[in-house]
């Protein structure tokens, strides 16, 4: 009887990694070419998502970058229409519905069809919450989810006529672990990583598959379009310093490519960055000992807020002291970032 029991056993185990193999198999050769497909891609002018454009245009699909400053999207269109690529731009903020809207009938117009949204326009102010502003949870969740949603609900209908279609909402660490000193930015993040995931489950019926990306600190070269309040120089040195060193941070082309990777296998979640499945792993499993870590951080090394209110200021427009050799003019140009004429 107990042999019995063992063969069924295993005979059930050997026919569940079967049914697992054919399963991962035949998703794999499912897997959507880009070719030809038509991608739009918020904040797509500079940083992650010029290097997501890049990717998607690498492999084939037709990119639309989405952003508010023109000339940044002009200069991304120049650097990505390598030979057979067919990128487009257009200017939004995608915090205004009816011009996101017209963002996404102009898309149409053009190709008739839409086969995925990646929603990545991004904006940080770090400071203690002490110095935030309400204005700054506003602004954090405008653009962070309220412009997301705004451009699902736009894409939507033109994503279900397809047979697969994606939407890609670029999230962050910040979107599944609290980060001190990021209340507003985390708040905007969080609520975004809620969405996608309720999206995940409706969507999924009518081809629309949702991939969460919640990447940790990647070398983008953005740090001079953080602004921060409090005090400014201290807030803007250790910014600086944890976001340009191979240690804190990751090469965000590398992270580039695991999302549309990700996207490709319908993933569910990709998390780029050893930092980041680190961080969210010990907060899944030890969360008031990730609490005690995070509440030592925020105590013994981050800078105090300042009594009154403090002006948000640019990084760019700060002196970065010690940590401005860390920050490389080569990294912002590669990834398409405004650089001082002087550097
Ligand atoms: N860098 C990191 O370490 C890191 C880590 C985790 C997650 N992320 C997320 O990754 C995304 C990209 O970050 P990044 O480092 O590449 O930043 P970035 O270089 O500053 O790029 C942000 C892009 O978003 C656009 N944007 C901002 N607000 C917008 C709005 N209201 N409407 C339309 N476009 C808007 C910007 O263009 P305009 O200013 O011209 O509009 C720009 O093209 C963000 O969502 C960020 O939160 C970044």
């Amino acid at each position: 009887m107990g042999t019995h029991h063992t063969r069924s056993l295993w005979g059930l185990a050997a026919l569940t990694a079967g049914a697992l193999a054919v399963f991962h198999g035949s998703r794999r050769s499912r897997l959507p070419s880009w070719q030809g497909r038509v991608v739009l891609i918020t904040g797509g002018a500079r940083g992650l998502g010029f290097a997501l454009a890049r990717c998607f245009a690498d492999r084939g699909a037709i990119v639309w970058l989405a952003a508010r400053h023109g000339d940044q999207l002009d200069r991304a269109v120049d650097r990505l229409r390598l030979p057979g690529a067919e990128i487009h731009a257009y200017v939004v903020d995608v915090r205004d519905r009816e011009a996101v809207e017209s963002l996404v009938a102009a898309v149409v117009a053009r190709h008739g069809r839409l086969d995925a949204v990646v929603n990545n326009a991004g904006v940080i102010t770090a400071m203690p919450f002490d110095n935030a502003e309400l204005s700054d949870f506003a602004e954090s969740l405008d653009t962070h989810f309220w412009g997301p949603l705004h451009v699902i609900r736009a894409a939507l209908p033109w994503l279900r006529r397809q047979p697969i279609s994606h939407i890609i909402n670029v999230s962050s660490i910040g979107g599944r672990v609290g980060v001190p000193h990021l209340a507003p930015y985390c708040a905007g993040k969080f609520a975004l990583a809620g969405l996608s995931e309720v999206l995940r489950a409706e969507l999924a019926g009518d081809g629309v598959w949702v991939t969460l990306a919640t990447p940790g600190l990647m070398r983008t070269g953005s740090v001079g379009n953080v602004r921060v309040r409090g005090d400014h120089v201290a807030e803007a040195r250790w910014f600086a310093a944890l976001s340009a060193t191979p240690l804190t941070s990751q090469h965000a082309m590398r992270a580039a490519g695991e999302i549309v990777m990700a996207a490709g296998r319908r993933r569910a979640v990709v998390m780029p960055g050893w930092q980041a499945r680190l961080q969210h792993a010990a907060n899944t499993l030890a969360p008031e000992l990730t609490a005690a870590g995070l509440q030592a951080v925020s105590r013994r090394v981050l800078p105090n807020a300042v009594p009154g209110p403090s002006p948000s200021r640019a990084v760019s427009d700060l002196d970065l002291g010690w940590a401005a050799p860390l920050v490389s003019a080569v990294t912002a140009r590669a990834y398409n970032q405004p650089v001082p004429s002087a550097s």
